[in-house]
């Protein structure tokens, strides 16, 4: 990694996403690396020298995307479910077993040479930071396997043994055996655990559990709530003080209310990773929504009552195969009625936000990611537009520009 400096400059517009800067969206502006850490930011005109100077061309420039929710660990095809919901069947937590039975047939050098095609794919759209999770092994060995090739990849790794009952299994002997033998087997490989709460999968006393034993083994806790009707969720996540609570496709007024409620005292503009007061994210999946013919999360009512939003892709075989944030930052905007500058924040910093990698140092001394600021991630995409509206006013076209990683030039 090169500690050189870098200066990218000729950025027409900006959007740093950093709520603490006096100007959040700058024009002409112009952004300094030093090795894989931001060192300035301001108007072009003022930008200090550096070894290397990046001519931007007036395109606009934003942080990475921050994917904070996908399912990449997997092996087989869907599509003939895909065809069959949209001829009217009903999305079903079933098919989770198809994928499961194919990638536990996977050997390892497949799994990962897919995981790690899944991945160059997501950072060819501009994703710089990106969580994955296990979930369709469902056994403590395969759970395993899964966690370790998903740690070589991703920048953050979720255990979600509790995706699923396996067929067979008892719902209950199962749930005793995600808390104990696989939480221990993962644990080495993963920094968060989830649990898929919702009929058909855990119930709210399984759920319980599984947060509980997360909690215990010291993991970050994350909740799939409210995806396929009213359920008890997001009252869950709160009351673990879960990092997010992801699909909330049916909320009640009290659910948002308790979501609400757990941002209150917040300070938007430079807590740090560890400041109190951070609640719980709801964390909207657009491009699933649209696949699975679902009720589209209420993004805009979320930020109306003041609850922290997230965008991810929940790049996925059954309910959504695709990573593509430029596809959710737009049906944000175009469908769920938010702002470009709110869309594309809920899928910079509100993504960073629900991995708790916002600001400061994480636990493992990475850098802030999802804003642009003095001393965060050099993580910026350009795009091939003048202004990041053009993320939803020329929707589906190939926008993404040049990609920086941690000051390094990705694409
Ligand atoms: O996030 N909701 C649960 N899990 C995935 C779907 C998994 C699948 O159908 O394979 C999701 O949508």
């Amino acid at each position: 990694m090169s500690s050189a400096s870098k200066l990218v400059t000729n950025i027409g517009e900006l959007s740093t996403q950093d709520l603490a800067a006096d100007t959040p969206v700058l024009r002409d502006a112009a952004v300094v690396f030093e090795g894989e850490r931001i060192s300035w930011i301001g108007p072009a005109r003022q930008a200090p020298a550096a070894d290397e100077v990046v001519d931007a061309g007036g395109r606009a420039g934003l942080p990475g995307w921050v994917d904070s929710h996908t399912h990449l660990v997997f092996a087989g095809d869907r599509s003939a479910e895909f065809d069959a919901r949209m001829a009217g069947q009903a999305y079903e937590a079933g098919g989770i077993a198809v994928t499961t039975e194919a990638t536990r047939a996977a050997s390892d050098y497949d799994l990962t040479r897919l995981l790690l095609a899944r991945a160059a794919e997501a950072a060819a759209g501009g994703t710089t930071y990106l969580e994955t999770k296990t979930g369709y092994g469902l056994s403590v060995e395969e759970e395993r396997r899964h966690a370790r090739i998903a740690s070589t990849v991703a920048d953050t790794v979720t255990f979600l043994g509790a995706h699923l009952v396996p067929d067979g299994a008892d719902a209950d002997e199962y749930t005793d055996l995600v808390c104990t033998d696989m939480l221990a087997a993962v644990r080495p490989y993963v920094q968060w655990a989830d649990v898929f709460c919702e009929q058909g999968a855990f119930t709210t006393d399984q759920s319980r559990r599984v947060l509980q034993a997360a909690r215990e083994a010291g993991l970050g806790l994350r909740v799939h709530g409210n995806q396929l009707g009213p359920g008890a969720g997001v009252q869950l996540a709160v009351e673990f003080g879960a990092a997010s609570v992801d699909h909330v496709n049916h909320l009640s007024d009290d659910d948002v209310a308790t979501l609400a409620d757990s941002w209150s005292g917040w300070d938007d503009a430079g807590a740090g990773a560890g400041a109190p007061g951070a609640g719980t994210v709801a964390t909207c999946l657009p491009a699933c929504d649209l696949s699975t013919r679902a009720p589209l999360a209420p993004a805009r009512r979320l930020l109306d009552a003041g609850v922290q939003v997230a965008l991810a892709s929940n790049c996925n075989p059954g309910t959504s195969y695709t990573s593509s944030m430029n596809f959710c930052v737009a049906t944000a905007v175009l469908q769920m009625g938010l702002t470009v500058q709110e869309a594309v924040r809920a899928a910079t910093y509100g993504g960073a936000l629900a991995l708790r990698v916002h600001a400061g140092e994480d636990r493992d001394g990475a850098r802030a990611v999802g804003s642009l600021a003095v001393g965060h991630r050099a993580d910026l995409q350009l795009l091939n537009a003048p202004s990041v509206a053009h993320l939803a006013y020329r929707p589906g076209m190939p926008l993404t520009g040049p990609v920086f990683r941690a000051g390094e030039l990705v694409r």
